[in-house]
């Protein structure tokens, strides 16, 4: 008989135990109290078969039955605790008829979707983009490229210089502080003719509304027998009408690079107010980068001969570039890499 006792009471423990774990809302843990504990519950009706037990059995039914009455009890409340914990607001509920909520997807940077832009504008023109380091020798990045060691144009570079031993041939290292340390390195792989489209970051010691320490520079350059400046303006006038749009042209001014001979300043014509003038622009142009000929002493130092090749080349930013796009309200070029995701979800 006793066995019988203790085997009913171990299968309500057992019942309840199972119930317990399926129960997932503070409703259901309400529910299943109710079950057990409730006026009519189940705990209720196992304690009104204590009378009908044999006296001398009654007392040891009793102090079992108390005992698994309030583990149980405790069980069940405990339950309802925890859920009532996780479950702090409504609103948090899981409703299988809510439509889900989509994981928030990033996009490029917008300096990267300009840097494809242009790839995009160069390809078919037959200019492969090529990477070549950031940090560099003095070499590749002045010296080479006509410009040595006490030459003042070197100051206009304001270059960042790395801690670094210097090298007995090369130099100095340095933050490269524009592109055209790839015409060296280029040139001396030893490939010609070149058609090379050279788009890394590069460093100077400058900030203001145009001009970040950090930048990127896109820099081509085509060697081959026959190049003139034709070709150089053919180039350029073709990249501003493709990127900019097709009223869109440029012109050279003359300057001075080391690199180029002779040396340009290439200018766009404004698309605010189509070349009349306006406050954005200087007098309807807006300066886009440098540009020339391969100057001879920088093929000597690349082991092109400059009676049988000639070359052009060019650089520029690619932000400044993409803030002269009309319809870029972009005033101030150190939003750019300020990382604030209030600015760049807008592009
Ligand atoms: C040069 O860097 C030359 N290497 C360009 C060149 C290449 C000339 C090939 C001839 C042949 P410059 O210092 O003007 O030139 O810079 C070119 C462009 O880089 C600028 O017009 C501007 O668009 C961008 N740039 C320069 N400094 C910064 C800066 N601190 N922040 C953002 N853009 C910059």
């Amino acid at each position: 008989m006793e066995s019988s006792v203790n085997s009913d009471l171990n299968a309500l423990k057992k019942q309840v135990e199972t119930e317990v774990k399926a129960v997932l809302t503070v409703e259901e843990g309400d529910a299943l109290w109710l079950k057990y504990f409730g006026k009519s519950g189940v705990v209720k009706k196992v304690a009104s078969h204590m009378a009908t037990l044999p006296a001398e059995e009654r007392k040891d039914f009793g102090v079992k039955f108390n005992s698994l009455k309030a583990e149980l009890e405790e069980k069940i409340q405990n339950r309802i605790k925890q859920l009532s914990q996780k479950e702090e607001t409504p609103l948090e509920k899981f409703y299988k008829t809510l439509p889900g909520k989509k994981p928030q997807i990033g996009h490029l940077h917008i300096i990267t979707q300009a840097i494809r832009e242009i790839v995009e504008i160069f390809k078919p023109l037959g200019f492969t983009q090529v990477r070549y380091p950031e940090i560099d020798w003095d070499y590749y990045a002045f010296e080479a490229l006509n410009m040595p060691e006490t030459h003042p144009a070197r100051d206009e570079w304001e270059t960042f210089f790395v801690d670094a031993p210097d090298h007995a041939q090369l130099g100095k290292m340095v933050i490269t502080p524009h592109t055209s340390n790839g015409q060296i390195r280029e040139m001396l792989e030893g490939q010609l003719p070149i058609r090379m489209l050279n788009i890394s970051r590069c460093g100077r010691r400058q900030s203001d509304l145009t001009h970040n320490p950090s930048f990127f520079q896109f820099e081509g350059l085509v060697v081959d027998k026959g190049i003139n400046i034709t070709h150089l303006k053919g180039v350029l006038d073709y990249f501003a009408k493709n990127f900019f749009g097709p009223d869109r042209t440029t012109r050279l001014r003359p300057y001075d690079f080391r690199f180029t001979e002779p040396s340009f300043e290439v200018d766009i014509n404004c698309g605010l107010c189509k070349g009349e003038g306006c406050k954005f622009c200087k007098g309807g142009w807006l300066e886009l980068g440098g540009a020339g000929m391969v100057h001879p002493n920088v093929f000597k130092a690349c082991n092109v001969d400059p009676e049988k090749y000639t070359g052009f080349a060019f650089g520029w930013g690619v932000e400044r570039t993409y803030m002269m796009k009309s319809g870029t309200k972009l005033d101030d070029i150190r939003l750019l890499l300020g990382n604030d995701l209030r600015f760049l979800e807008q592009f």
